[in-house]
Formats: C-alpha cells, sequence, structure tokens
C-alpha cells in the first residue's frame, strides 16, 4: 500500500464481488461500541487500511476538506475527557482516538492557497478545468448551496465531507458528537498546537479499538417503510 503517492492505480480495479451476506452482517455485527478492551491494540496494518479507506472516501468537489487527529498521547486524552461528556468510554479505552478536523471557510474558498493545491497539485487538472471550477464551484458555493454565507455554513459543509470518510471494518468503533467543540479546540488547538485553528474547525470524533463485551441490547431502527420512500 502506498500511502504517500497522489495518484492512486484505481482505474482498473476489477468490480468486487458484492457478498450480500458479509455486508449485512458486518452492519449487523457493529455496533456503538461503549467500552473497549484497553488491552487489544489495533495492528499498525489494520489501522494503515482504515485510513487508506478514508483516503479513498468521496468529497463533494474533491475538496477532501478534512484532516484526521490520531490522538495517542495518553495526558492529552486525559485533558480532553472533561470536555467530551460522550466519548470518555473511547478516550480512555479505545486503541485509536481520532479527531476529524475540516476546513474553515477561507480554505474552501476559490482562490485560496487550500483549493489551489487541490486542484492544482493534488489533482492537477488543466488550465480549462480549473476555469471551469471557478465558475461553478463559485456558484455552487455562493448562490446554489450557500456554503459560503458564514463561517458555520462552511464548517457545516466541510464537516459533512469529514463524516463520509468514518469507515468500519471488523475494528469496533464508536463515532463521538459528545463534546464540546469549544472547549476542546482551545484544548487542542491552542494549547497543544495540534491544528491550526485558523484552517479547522473540530467536526466529529471515533474511537476505534475492539469490545469489551457485546452490546446490551439488539438494534433498533425505524422500518425502512418509514424511512424510505419509492418514487416510481
Ligand atoms: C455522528 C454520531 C455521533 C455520535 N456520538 C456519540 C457519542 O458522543 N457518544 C456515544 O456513546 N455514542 C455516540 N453515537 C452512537 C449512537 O448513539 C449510536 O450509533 C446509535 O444509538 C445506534 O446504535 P448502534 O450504532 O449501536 O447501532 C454517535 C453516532 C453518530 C452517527
Amino acid at each position: 500500500m502506498n500511502t504517500e503517492s497522489i495518484t492512486i492505480p484505481t482505474k482498473d480495479t476489477p468490480k468486487p464481488h458484492n457478498d450480500k451476506k458479509v455486508l449485512l452482517e458486518a452492519m449487523k455485527y457493529r455496533y456503538a461500541t461503549k467500552k473497549f478492551d484497553p488491552e487489544k491494540i489495533i495492528s499498525d496494518e489494520d489501522f494503515e487500511t482504515l485510513l487508506e479507506a478514508a483516503r479513498l472516501s468521496p468529497t463533494s468537489f474533491g475538496m477532501e476538506p478534512w484532516k484526521i487527529l490520531v490522538i495517542q498521547n495518553r495526558k492529552i486524552r486525559e485533558e480532553m475527557m472533561p470536555y467530551g461528556w460522550g466519548a470518555r468510554a473511547g478516550l480512555s479505552g479505545a486503541s485509536h482516538f481520532v479527531v476529524f478536523l475540516a476546513n474553515k471557510r477561507e480554505d474552501i474558498t476559490f482562490g485560496s492557497p487550500y483549493a489551489d493545491h487541490m486542484l492544482k497539485d493534488i489533482h492537477q487538472v488543466p488550465p480549462e478545468v480549473y476555469d471551469f471550477y471557478s465558475q461553478v464551484y463559485t456558484r455552487f458555493g455562493k448562490e446554489e448551496m450557500k456554503i459560503l454565507d458564514s463561517e458555520r455554513t462552511a464548517l457545516d459543509w466541510t464537516s459533512k465531507q469529514a463524516y463520509i470518510v468514518m469507515a468500519y471494518m471488523g475494528i469496533d468503533s464508536c463515532p463521538l458528537e459528545g463534546f464540546n467543540p469549544a472547549d476542546m479546540t482551545r484544548l487542542l488547538g491552542e494549547e497543544h498546537h495540534l491544528f491550526d485553528t485558523r484552517h479547522y474547525g473540530i467536526a466529529v470524533m471515533a474511537a476505534f479499538g475492539y469490545r469489551a463485551e457485546t452490546p446490551h441490547r439488539d438494534k433498533s431502527r425505524k422500518p425502512l417503510s418509514e424511512s424510505v420512500e419509492w418514487v416510481r
């Protein structure tokens, strides 16, 4: 796995043989893990696979407006506890603890150093595509989706992209929104300088590891007839 190369040879990937049973079993097995076994550590190879799966996730306009902090420092995890009311089990017991950052408005504005980096260095778009982006992306951001209206609308949009990358494998996980973003940003961004608060906000967090116990109850979900409507 070459995780440093900008170009990933994907176009000739054979169509996977998707086994429906395996997919449904993976979704039935997964649950928002509330108690992690602190002795069970995810191997470097498996965690790298999770990160690579995240990297391959789609993002709107291919902007990849996210960044991941993998917080393995025990002291910092301890300091995060008071501001992460829903995240304590993950902070204390999970093998790996991840904070998903999302880019702020300036970065996702057309022509910013970040947007230019994505288009020119990463996607290496030819000049005519760059000009096309200039029109379409600006119209999208300013007039249609209005994501550039405020810092809040911009971070909401970039956070949506960050949520998509939360992948699941046989590894247990718990997505986490149970934290105070302002306090957590002060701690991680301003006190520990783990990210530049001018460019990033915290989107969501997640704990990864292995369950210390089986789920206490079966899942409850709305029936599909309530959540899906077919328009034929
Ligand atoms: C975006 C998001 C944020 C969540 N935040 C938390 C959290 O802070 N703490 C927690 O214990 N569970 C959290 N959960 C887990 C949900 O409570 C859980 O997924 C839901 O109750 C369904 O249970 P299941 O995932 O075990 O099937 C979160 C889930 C999502 C998708």
